[in-house]
Formats: C-alpha cells, sequence, structure tokens
C-alpha cells in the first residue's frame, strides 16, 4: 500500500569523511535517489561536534551541535548514524527509533555491542534499523546474508574485513617489507591511524566478525564472544617459509558452525587471526586494502564477495543504498526483515575449533631432534602433514605443517615443545586454512 509521501526528510549524526559524502551524494544525485525511492530524499539538518570545521558543498544551514534536535525533530523522518563509537550514538539511536524514524548506520563497534538491544527496540519501535555499510564497506554482504542466502544454510564464513591489516600483509608479503616499514607506509598513505592498535590488534575486524556470525548463524554474537589475535607478531621470516611453501598469510574473520569438520554439535565458532591460506585461494587474490568475503552454504556453495571495504565514497554508496531501501519500506508503508537470533547457537570456546596448524621451530641439529618433536606432536594426537628441515649452523629451524587438530591439543604441544632440551625456540604457530580435506 502506497502511503502518498512525496518527501522524506533525512537527519545525520556526524560528518567525517563518510558523512561529508553521504552529504554530498545526496545532493548531486537527488533526481535519482528519488526517483528509485519513490520520493525526494532531503537532507534537513546535521548534528556535528565542531561547528567551525569547513565543509565544502554542504549547506552550513544545515549544520548543528545539538545532536538532540536531529533525533527529536518530528520533521524528520530517516536518521543516518555516522558519528561511530559507543555513545552517544547508543542513545540516540534509541530515542530516534523511539520517535518513529527509521536509522542507517555505519557503526560497527556498536552494532558488535549492543546489536540484540538495537534490534528488539527497532522491532518495539516498528522502524527500519539497516547497517550494510558497518561490515567491509562498499560491499553488499549483510543484506545478501540476511535476505539473499536466508534459504541456505550458512556453513562457514571467511573474510578479510580490515583494508589496513590487508596492505600490510600484502607489502610483506609482495616486497619482503618488515610489520613496522609496512605498517609506517600505510599510515603515511592514510590507510593506517596515527594509533592503529583497533586495526593491527583486530579489534576491527572482531566487531565486524561478530556481525557476520550473527547473520550467517540466526544467532546473538557480540565482539567478546570473537576469538582474536592481531598480526603484530607476524614476522618477515613467517612470510617468507609461507611464500616459499605457497602460502600467503592474511588476517581472517572466521565464523563457522563446528559440523563443518564432521561433529555434529550445534556450536558455532567465531575467531579472527592470521592465517596461511594457499595462493590459488580466491581470498590470496585480495591484495592491499581492498576486503573479501567467502561464504560457504550448504546449497549455494561457495560465494565471494569483494570490493572496498573502507573510505569516503565507498562507504557512503552502502550507507545511500540502506537509505533508498527504507525510503521505499516507508513508502510502501512497511517494513524490511528483521534479525532473526532463533537458533540461538552456543559459542564454543576456542579449545575446541580444529584447524590445521604451521609451526616454527629453533632446534639443536643432533640426533634424535625430530624424532622428540614427533613424539611430542603423536602423544598430544597431533598428526603431522609435512616436516621440513633448514640447516642453519649448528642449530636447524623445522617446519611442521599439522592436519586438521584442536586448539587444545595444539596448545598442549606447544607447551610440551617448549620444555624439550632440543629446542631452543618455537618461533611461531599460525594457524592454517583453504587446504582440501
Ligand atoms: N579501519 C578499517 C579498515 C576501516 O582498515 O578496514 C573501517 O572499518
Amino acid at each position: 500500500m502506497k502511503t502518498g509521501v512525496k518527501k522524506l526528510r533525512v537527519g545525520m549524526l556526524g560528518c567525517g569523511v563518510v558523512g561529508s559524502e553521504v552529504a554530498r551524494l545526496l545532493i548531486t544525485n537527488q533526481e535519482d535517489l528519488a526517483a528509485r525511492s519513490g520520493a525526494g530524499l532531503e537532507m534537513v539538518k546535521i548534528a556535528v561536534r565542531d561547528l567551525s570545521v569547513n565543509r565544502p558543498g554542504i549547506d552550513p544551514g544545515l549544520f548543528t551541535s545539538d545532536t538532540e534536535s536531529v533525533v527529536n525533530d518530528p520533521n524528520i523522518d530517516l536518521v543516518i548514524e555516522v558519528m561511530g563509537g559507543i555513545e552517544p550514538a547508543y542513545s540516540l539511536i534509541l530515542k530516534a527509533m523511539a520517535n518513529g524514524k527509521a536509522v542507517v548506520t555505519a557503526n560497527k563497534a556498536l552494532l558488535a555491542k549492543k546489536g540484540a538491544e538495537l534490534f528488539h527496540a527497532s522491532d518495539e519501535a516498528d522502524v527500519d534499523f539497516y547497517y550494510e555499510a558497518a561490515v567491509a564497506g562498499a560491499i553488499p554482504i549483510l543484506r545478501p546474508l540476511a535476505e539473499s542466502l536466508v534459504g541456505d544454510r550458512v556453513q562457514r564464513v571467511m573474510g578479510i574485513i580490515n583494508g589496513t591489516t590487508n596492505y600490510i600483509l600484502t607489502k610483506m608479503h609482495e616486497d619482503g617489507a618488515t610489520f613496522e616499514n609496512a605498517l609506517k607506509e600505510a599510515q603515511a598513505l592514510g590507510f593506517a591511524e596515527a594509533d592503529p592498535t583497533a586495526d593491527v590488534e583486530s579489534f576491527d575486524a572482531a566487531a565486524k566478525a561478530a556481525i557476520l556470525a550473527g547473520l550467517a548463524f540466526h544467532t546473538q554474537v557480540t565482539d567478546d564472544d570473537v576469538y582474536r589475535e592481531g598480526i603484530t607478531k607476524v614476522s618477515a621470516d613467517d612470510v617468507a617459509v609461507a611464500k616459499d611453501m605457497g602460502f600467503v598469510i592474511k588476517l581472517l574473520a572466521i565464523a563457522e558452525a563446528n559440523d563443518v569438520h564432521g561433529s555434529n554439535e550445534e556450536t558455532i565458532t567465531v575467531r579472527v587471526h592470521p592465517t596461511m591460506i594457499p595462493k590459488n585461494h580466491p581470498l590470496a587474490a585480495v591484495r592491499e586494502s581492498f576486503n573479501a568475503v567467502f561464504v560457504q552454504c550448504e546449497s549455494a556453495g561457495e560465494l565471494m564477495f569483494y570490493g572496498r571495504g573502507a573510505g569516503g565514497t565507498p562507504t557512503a554508496s552502502a550507507i545511500l543504498g540502506d537509505l533508498v531501501a527504507v525510503a521505499r519500506n516507508r513508502i510502501e508503508g512497511s517494513l524490511g526483515p528483521t534479525e532473526t537470533d532463533y537458533a540461538d547457537l552456543d559459542i564454543a570456546p576456542m579449545g575446541v575449533t580444529k584447524t590445521r596448524y604451521l609451526i616454527r621451530l629453533e632446534v639443536l641439529d643432533i640426533p634424535g631432534v625430530l624424532a622428540a618433536v614427533a613424539t611430542t606432536f603423536a602423544k598430544n594426537d597431533v598428526s603431522i602433514l609435512t616436516v621440513r628441515q633448514d640447516g642453519r649452523g649448528a642449530d636447524a629451524e623445522l617446519i611442521v605443517l599439522t592436519h586438521i587438530a584442536s586448539e587444545n591439543s595444539l596448545a598442549s604441544t606447544v607447551k610440551q615443545l617448549e620444555q624439550l632440551d632440543s629446542v631452543k625456540d618455537v618461533l611461531s604457530v599460525i594457524r592454517v586454512e583453504g587446504l582440501p580435506s
């Protein structure tokens, strides 16, 4: 049923790199957006922290420092939240919803902490809540999971969902750069923040992983449920060994049903960590700051979604897509699909996750070392797939690639290896995905 709405008024919270592109594109493309939505979309108010900043191309009369005036304005129909952070964004979105406004956000940190509360609030208020831009920027991945693939069973989602770390790892792989030098280059080019912690320690990717996992498995997942490791310990030697063995190291977010490896337990695991994948895996071709999400479904099989995961115009594209969708719904007098967390699956501890591992050991080059190392793996029920030894004078480097084993078994193996007299150092342990089972 069409409601006869001729114009929808839009308010925005925040106007940084993404928000200013949203405002600019709303004006530049207003005729097309109106034709596609079924009503004009007019930006009427933008709340910003600092009114003195010059924002070219945007009518200065739109700006206010009063955030409440956006969410409480009875003339505003749709609110875009691009201020980021938990508060005041959370309270402002709740108020906007309670006041009957549809909300579009790009705020992954907030969704990963308060997703369930926000979905509940939008249900209660009978308003749309869309957030495609929160994960992987321009890439349409959330609505495909929530709508296109909702008739299928997702088995696993593996994603490169942080552009900064992908840029750093690409430079390490292709140019032999150290982590520190690659990070400096990323900072100079504006990919990495001055304080890169959120990216390099995987907080950003963990928040996005929680959102992806929740949608894929119809379960409430927060960032606290995500096992997280950053890329700061990945060394140039790790990258060189990976390359030599036909692998690429990527920071992967992985959400999977635990029956992927043969168990029928109804649990999922969600993890983000540096991962070796074969160089011919589709995700290995995702270079520099690009993102990609690889989805395995029971019926659809394998799918990959690729594109720009950050930046003003790419993220604005996703926000405007959501804006048109919520505008269409409002004109129809309908609502988009709501979240489903009916499956309510348990999130298994990392210890039960099963994968393969590549372990680099610095050992004494003396008789019996290989036997002692192999026995330690065997005692812990970790089966070895390949072993390579590189001599280095009196010492040697042993590179062990395992078959699939649990995290618990691997952890006890590593602990016992560290206690062997012949093992001088466990140089690194990197998980391996994407090999045929
Ligand atoms: N800092 C993020 C990245 C973009 O490097 O991908 C925002 O989520």
